[in-house]
């Protein structure tokens, strides 16, 4: 049955890609540069991306680079057949993400018929955006993290246990651990805890959640040819009922949260997690501006499974091999939790501690300052406007509605201007005196602006109690294999560091 489609599906795709691609858009070009709006070459093709030749992160610095050699705050550029258009100047990154946000509220859909992510915070639009950002704000205060902090510190506890159980149970006098299949099993039982309060034992070697979590994300080829093709053709593909996503993966999920749902709603046992608000939402009489239904309420349960797994799993493998490659930082980290957990006596640490911990703070905000695991932010404009920034010529340039805007976060990151001696790993750039000398818009590992990332507090605490476990029981190291300088991988979205990579864990007791 699939055959046919299949077949039609990489056919349409192949000949767009290489026929169509690249410099074929002069027409569709000639309003931008009515507008006065510098047009950059592509440095990138569909064709690049599709073959693993290039990626967006680094074709972003490229056209950074490239504005920058222009004077230019902004410039337009095509990408699958689109004209996006490219800021390189903060006082407009902050007019868009923030002052105008307004006119610059969504992000470009996930193609049609994607009930999951499109009906997510992630890919909601307008008003029925803000309702539901406005509705699920509450679920990450300081308050609702500290309630959720115990499963943080016992995920945490057993993710060490793991470590030293492998180790245990190891051949090898050379032990040495796949970093980021561990960060992924701790990610997951935290977020399905904390959030879902479901007893899923994610480390585990039958559980069956991670393999399917990695399903959503994997970047095959099957995968890219199925994006590609549902965003240029969207209606053929509507028509032959191809989707982006992996269906079979979206369904388990679907299936999993609609029954954790259903066992609240039927035990009447209330928890103190997300799931019970998305409970007591579809119970109420008294609805609200959403209109409540599981096609509402479960892709915001999916949405933060999603970034609760890979995000954080991906920032804590980055951490670690940046600490095993950096003795002299992971060091300084390890003084400082000692100090605070030694003097606990019990080997854990408190939500207070962990948020005053200076160091800790300034490592992970680096991380995602040199790794963002997001290194492009998008904003659809809503409205036609003009650019609250002038061009050269001193004249107002027109933004037409439904123009892709791309902030490339990883290129600020990598400015000179911004983070001298970019390359180089150094926390105390993030020192309250050295952010004091720079925009407070130069970094954005979280995004920026009221579509910034939703769970910012819940990652930072999630992540620093994870480190502190970890670096007060393993000195970490590289293994022979271990590629230094680092080598991360490049996609889609940002840095990630690739599954192949081994790190040492050595007790320290
Ligand atoms: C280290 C971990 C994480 C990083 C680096 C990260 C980063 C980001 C970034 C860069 C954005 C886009 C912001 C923008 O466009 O301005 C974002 C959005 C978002 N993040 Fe995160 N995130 C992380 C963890 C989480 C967690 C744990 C959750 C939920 C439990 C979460 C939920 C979301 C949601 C729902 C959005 C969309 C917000 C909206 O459109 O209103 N993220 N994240």
């Amino acid at each position: 049955m699939w055959v046919i489609p299949g077949i039609l599906v990489v056919l349409v795709t192949a000949w767009f890609l290489r026929r169509f691609m690249k410099n074929s858009n002069a027409d569709k070009l000639s309003y931008w540069k009515q507008q006065g709006f510098t047009i950059l070459e592509e440095t990138i093709s569909g064709w690049d991306i599709f073959t693993g030749k290039g990626n967006v992160t680094d074709s972003d610095i490229e056209y950074y680079k490239e504005l920058g050699r222009r004077g230019e705050s902004c410039g337009v550029v095509t990408e699958l057949g689109t004209p996006i258009l490219i800021v390189r100047d903060l006082d407009v990154v902050r007019d868009i993400l923030i002052k105008d946000f307004d006119n610059f509220t969504d992000r470009p859909p996930f193609g049609e018929g994607n009930k999951i992510f499109n009906g997510s915070l992630f890919g909601l639009m307008g008003k029925n955006w803000r309702n539901m950002r406005s509705f699920l704000s509450p679920t990450f205060t300081s308050g609702r993290i500290r309630n959720m902090f115990s499963h943080f510190e016992k995920s945490a506890a057993n993710l060490t246990a793991f470590i030293k159980n492998q180790q245990k149970t190891s051949s090898s006098t050379n032990f040495d651990l796949p970093v980021v299949e561990a960060m992924r099993k701790f990610s997951m039982q935290v977020i399905t805890s904390a959030a879902f309060g479901l007893k899923v034992d994610s480390f585990h070697p039958s559980d069956e959640i991670i393999p399917m979590a990695r399903r959503l994300f994997a970047l095959t080829m099957s995968a890219k040819i199925r994006m590609i093709f549902v965003l240029q053709f969207p209606k053929l593909a509507k028509f032959l009922n191809v989707k982006m996503e992996d269906v079979e993966a979206v369904d388990f999920f679907w299936r999993l949260i609609s029954t954790a749902i259903n066992i609240r709603q039927k035990s009447g046992v209330r928890g103190n997690d997300f799931l019970q608000s998305l409970v007591d939402a579809l119970n109420s009489k008294e609805a609200g501006d959403i209109v409540w239904s599981e096609d509402a309420a479960i892709p915001q349960a999916f949405a933060f499974i999603a970034a609760g797994f890979d995000t954080i799993a991906n920032n804590l493998s980055a951490a670690c091999y940046v600490l095993a490659t950096h003795p002299e930082v992971q060091e300084e980290l390890y003084r400082e939790v000692e100090k605070v957990m030694q003097s606990s006596g019990d080997d854990t640490i408190s939500y207070e501690e962990i948020n005053g911990m200076e160091y800790i703070d300034m490592f992970v905000a680096e991380t995602l300052r040199l790794y963002p695991s997001v290194a492009r932010l998008d904003r659809v404009c809503t409205t036609e406007c003009a650019l609250p920034d002038v061009g050269k010529g001193g004249r107002a340039r027109l933004i037409r509605k439904g123009t892709v805007i791309a902030v490339p976060a990883d290129a600020f990151h990598k400015d000179e201007q911004y983070f001298p001696d970019p390359f180089k790993f150094d926390p105390t750039r993030f020192s309250q005196e050295n952010k004091a000398k720079r925009s407070p818009y130069a970094y954005m590992g979280f995004g920026n602006g009221p579509r910034s990332c939703i769970g910012m507090r819940f990652a930072l605490v999630e992540t620093k109690v994870a480190l502190a476990h970890i670096v007060r029981n393993f000195e970490i190291r590289p293994s022979a294999g271990t590629p230094i300088p680092a080598k991360m991988e490049k996609d889609m979205l940002g840095y990630s560091v690739g599954t192949d990579i081994r790190l040492k864990f050595i007790p320290r007791d």
